[in-house]
């Protein structure tokens, strides 16, 4: 079903999400700061991405708008931005444009200060997408994709043929299983629903793993399976 999505992040999760969904035929922008600002960058960014407006070219379907405009139009609006900035760029979208919609959060709580590799700001008792769920109560904020790299949550079946597993967490039973249904339509089998937003601390808690097994692995390209009894 054609729905219009709003991607805040321009970053390369927010490109590889945007560039799927418009695959997908769906209508969809992409938020930033400052567009001009965005626009006129020529340099790669830290992890070697090229410039946005190079990226736009090969994508021209996909609008750019500021944070507050695409989620004005948005039904469903998609953070991607730095986990550190994500309640400051939610503030710039705006409360109102993200009311009664579901917020897909993908950021994860990443603490560069200290250098490589990287601390969660927040654990334990609290996380990055109840953060953004108190902060934001009209949202209905559904965790996921937070724990793949940007190339695998859109082409899930390029590694061991999609059999592998990706998560939901949210408050919301219909919002998250809307999510379950955009992520099928990426190419994902098994989507797993963890609980409540809650449960969100756990899949942000394992980016410490996710971090050792690709420095282990040498490659971004995995994902985690998880087998049962019969
Ligand atoms: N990279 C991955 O494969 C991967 C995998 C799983 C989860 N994640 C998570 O996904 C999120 C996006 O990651 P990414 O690597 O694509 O991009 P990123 O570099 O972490 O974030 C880029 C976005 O954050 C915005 N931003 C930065 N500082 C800001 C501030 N002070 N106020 C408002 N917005 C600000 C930027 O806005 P402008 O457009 O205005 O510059 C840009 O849109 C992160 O939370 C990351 O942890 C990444």
């Amino acid at each position: 079903m054609f729905m219009r999505f709003g991607v805040l992040g321009s970053g390369i999760v927010g490109r590889s999400i945007a560039g799927k969904l418009s695959e997908l035929d769906h209508e969809v922008a992409i938020g930033t700061r400052d567009v001009e600002a965005l626009m006129a960058r020529r340099e790669p960014d830290a992890m070697g991405n090229q410039p946005f407006s190079e990226w736009s070219k090969g994508s021209p379907r996909v609008r750019t708008g500021t944070f507050a405009d695409i989620s004005a139009e948005a039904e469903i609006v998609i953070n991607a931005t730095a986990g550190a900035s994500s309640l400051e760029a939610l503030s710039l979208a705006g409360a109102s444009n993200l009311s009664g919609k579901v917020l897909i959060d993908i950021a994860n709580p990443l603490d560069f200060s200290g250098g490589m590799p990287p601390t969660l700001f927040v654990s334990n008792t609290d996380s990055l997408a109840e953060r953004i769920q108190r902060g934001f109560p009209e949202a209905r904020v559904v965790k996921s994709l937070n724990t793949v790299n940007a190339r695998v949550m859109v082409e899930p079946t390029q590694i061991a043929k999609g059999e592998h597993h990706v998560f939901v967490s949210g408050d919301d039973g219909q919002s998250k299983a809307r999510v379950s249904e955009i992520l099928q339509s990426f190419g994902w089998k098994h989507v797993i629903d963890l609980g409540g937003l809650i449960t969100a601390r756990a899949t942000e808690m394992y980016l410490p793993l996710w971090l050792a097994l690709m420095s282990a692995a040498k490659s971004p390209m995995f994902n985690i399976k998880v087998v049962q009894d019969q």
